[in-house]
């Protein structure tokens, strides 16, 4: 992955959930890291802690889940901090949420409160991290809203979240998260419950972000199609682990895991539009709770071989900035 400095380094990343029914292996060993201003796209299937990777960089892990290994390095003007080490509850952890790392969730009532006017929400959370009095957090507010595309900022800034549309709420919720200026934004499938035509608009509106605000942005979906308008680079997730990871162009060109190459095969065509789901690939993802041996994509993976049952596969280098983690692809161990 091209970079220089990175901003945000995660190394040996392991999240469990210890849980009456057992140990979720949520997030199982995962690497990464993100350039200051770059992309990075996180795709894959319902369940292969996509989620619980943010969370845990936003350090928003609570029990029954542990952060079990690894760390998450922050790397700033006054040094690195590995937030996996900090003190879910404690005032650096809250002061990196609101200054350096925002998030915006697939469900903008997630972080918007229903009982207070959306203007508020967003003067709250300037006064937060910045030395303003409430008149000119007021003024930044609506310049936000107007940031963000909301029209007629001023008389918006008083409705509730419940008088917006969904597409409306989502930008007011851009709008929240960009109010600290933070170098690294996460974006949580933020658009997966709007229409077509409004996710087309609020991608465009993160573009814009992005190029205005210097921002990088960590962005999850579990559409490859939408990655391919964002991303600079993309990460795979499958069962909690990376299986793939390349520049966006790279791996639209060559994918080289079967599960990369299976979530291809169910990118809607423009004549099929909507017509298609994630219904390519058979079969569903194993339980984070078995624990199976081998490559987690066996069950369900065209190529499978003896190896892949006995086995775990490594992430190991395929080409330029290019890494998969398939036995198709190495020296059979
Ligand atoms: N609070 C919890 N308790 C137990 N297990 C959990 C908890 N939160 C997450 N998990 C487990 O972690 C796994 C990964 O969840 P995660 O939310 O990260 O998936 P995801 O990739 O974001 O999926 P989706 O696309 O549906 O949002 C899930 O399979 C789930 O079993
Ligand atoms: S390691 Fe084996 S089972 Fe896993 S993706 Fe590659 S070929 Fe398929
Ligand atoms: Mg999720």
């Amino acid at each position: 992955m091209a970079a220089a400095e990175p901003l945000i380094e995660v190394k040996g990343l392991k999240v469990h959930f210890h849980t009456e029914d057992g140990v979720a292996l949520a997030v199982d060993g995962v690497d990464f890291s993100i350039a200051p201003e770059r992309t990075l796209g996180v795709v894959g299937e319902s369940g292969c802690g996509k989620s619980v990777t943010a969370r845990a960089i936003m350090g928003l892990i609570e029990p029954p889940g542990r952060i079990e290994q690894g760390e998450i390095l922050l790397h700033g003007p006054d040094g690195i901090v590995d937030i996996a080490g900090l003190d879910p509850r404690g005032a650096e952890i809250r002061d990196i949420r609101g200054t350096e790392i925002a998030m915006i969730f697939q469900e903008p009532m997630t972080s918007l409160n229903p009982v207070f006017k959306i203007g508020d929400q967003i003067v709250e959370a300037i006064l937060l991290h910045e030395n303003l009095s409430r008149s000119q957090a007021r003024e930044r507010a609506i310049d936000l809203l107007a940031a963000v595309g909301i029209p007629m900022p001023r008389q918006r800034f008083d409705h509730f979240p419940h008088q917006l549309s969904g597409g409306m709420r989502q930008r007011a919720m851009i709008a929240m998260a960009m109010s600290c200026n933070p170098r690294l934004l996460i974006a949580d499938e933020p658009t997966t419950a709007l229409d077509v035509t409004i996710q087309a608009q609020v991608l465009d509106l993160m573009n814009a972000l992005r190029r205005d605000f210097n921002t990088a942005i960590l962005f999850i979906t579990h559409d490859l199609g939408v990655i391919a308008g964002m991303a600079d680079d993309v990460v795979v997730m499958y069962l909690g682990k990376i299986v793939e990871s390349a520049p966006v162009r790279e791996i639209f060109r060559h994918p080289k895991h079967p599960y990369t190459q299976g979530l291809m095969g169910s990118i809607p065509s423009l004549t099929d539009w909507g017509a298609r789901r994630l219904t390519a690939i058979e079969g569903v993802v194993p339980s984070p709770f078995a624990h199976a041996q081998g490559c987690g994509f066996a069950p369900r993976c065209p190529h499978a071989m003896e190896v892949c049952r006995r086995r775990s596969p490594d992430l190991l280098k395929v080409g330029p900035g290019h890494t998969a983690a398939c036995f198709l692809h190495q020296a059979a161990p």
